[in-house]
């Protein structure tokens, strides 16, 4: 059992639940809260509803899950969890550990997920129980999101290395223009700073940095570059209003008030939500050398054991949500690609198609690798502590990267 399991474990999980939903009513604990995102949900409600179950969405605004996954330990400490939630990655294994999730091994049976996951959508939602989450969404990450206009007005291609991306930014911020919308939060930052782990040290390196931990592997003159290039970064955007949300700097990317965003495809479905036309008004890159990497996050569903909620119930709400069609319809909206290899992407937008050519690609050269930046990679309560160190280096220049890399090994040395 990891640490987290560990934790989770010594909380109490047999109280009775305090607010439980009405019998009719499903609770869902999840953090999908922007235009696209609830547009997404929105597919999500009503094709509950044709099958007849009430949902009760339970929000927790925060992109990147930290606040709902907060939510969902103190939910689960009152005995009283949600009926499904959102989440992602090894987390699922550390949850399932406590033994509060109901399994889905006869909902994958039903839907032949053996036969039409992905190996990684697979491998991702099983634990030594079988199928103990129900995956929905897949993620590409790496992405650099180009706003046309404002690129042609500086008469510059789209930046394929740092190098050119620094140079394009350079310029545009001395013309006056906000060279790349950042959302000030940790999760987000600290995206910025995975894309230029890879880009200066490759997949591999990034994996046992920013993975795996290894101290070696932190305490590197390759992570010294990224670091370098990081402090670059730093000064070179004007710290905005603390505390900006993702989709606020989507928003100035989509109205011409920012060069670049670098980020999640939950960006494009934001886009396409508010009306933008993408990608020729918003086009899609792979972000500065990743080219061949697939940096992903898969969002999945784990159904919990309580009162209320009984497997009866948590097997009609998962067999509703495994069925394909609806599973194509959410994530044409969500901007991801499904998780499974059996649905046509004919409708989805051009960006999604690329996002899913370089996920057969990446698999196949071995450089789909998981992003750090949530639970996705790390458990979460190691990640949350490392992304919050990223965030102080980048936003108090002073601080050294001496001393970052001491915390990020201090932390690593005690998960
Ligand atoms: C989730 C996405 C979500 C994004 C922003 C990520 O952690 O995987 O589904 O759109 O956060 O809220």
């Amino acid at each position: 059992m990891n640490k987290l399991a560990i934790y989770l474990s010594t909380l109490s999980l047999t109280a009775v639940g305090l607010t439980a939903p009405r019998a009719a009513e499903v609770e869902f604990l999840h953090w999908w809260t922007s235009k696209g995102e609830q547009h997404a949900m929105d597919v999500l409600t009503q094709h509950l509803e044709k099958h007849d179950i009430q949902l009760a969405p339970k929000p927790v605004l925060g992109g990147g899950g930290d606040s709902a996954m907060t939510v969902l330990q103190a939910r689960a400490l009152a005995g009283n969890p949600p009926s499904f939630a959102q989440i992602e990655g090894p987390s699922i294994r550390a949850w399932d550990a406590i033994g509060i999730l109901h399994d889905m091994n006869s909902v994958a049976k039903a839907h032949q997920w053996d036969a039409t996951l992905y190996p990684l959508s697979q491998q991702i939602n099983q634990s030594a129980n079988g199928y103990v989450a129900l995956p929905l969404t897949l993620h590409r990450l790496n992405w650099l999101w180009v706003n046309h206009q404002l690129l042609s007005e500086l008469n510059q291609p789209v930046p394929t290395t740092w190098q050119a991306m620094f140079t394009v930014m350079e310029q545009a911020k001395a013309q006056g223009i906000n060279p790349l919308a950042v959302g000030e939060q940790p999760w987000q930052i600290a995206q910025l700073f995975e894309n230029l782990v890879i880009a200066t040290g490759g997949v591999d390196f990034y994996t046992r940095a920013m993975v795996d931990l290894d101290p070696g592997s932190i305490d590197s003159d390759t992570l010294r570059a990224a670091l370098a290039q990081f402090r670059r970064l730093s000064l070179l955007i004007d710290n905005t209003l603390p505390n900006t949300r993702w989709d606020t700097a989507t928003k100035a990317l989509a109205s011409n008030q920012a060069l670049f965003q670098l980020g999640g495809d939950w960006i494009l479905g934001d886009l396409v939500a508010k009306g933008v036309e993408v990608p020729n008004q918003i086009g899609c890159y792979p972000a500065p050398e990743s080219d061949d990497v697939f940096l992903y996050n898969m969002d999945s569903l784990i159904f919990m054991v309580s009162k209320s909620f009984t497997k009866d119930q948590a097997n009609h709400v998962a067999n509703v949500l495994a069925d394909p069609e609806f599973q194509a319809q959410f994530n044409l909206r969500k901007g991801s690609i499904p998780v499974r290899t059996d649905i046509a992407l004919t409708d989805f937008n051009p960006c999604q198609i690329k996002a899913y050519q370089a996920f057969k690609k990446g698999v196949a050269q071995n450089k789909a690798v998981p992003s750090m930046i949530d639970s996705m990679a790390v458990n979460p309560v190691a990640q949350q502590a490392i992304n919050s160190e990223i965030f102080r280096f980048y936003r108090n220049k002073s601080l050294t990267e001496e001393r970052l890399i001491k915390r990020i090994i201090a932390i690593a040395e005690s998960h």
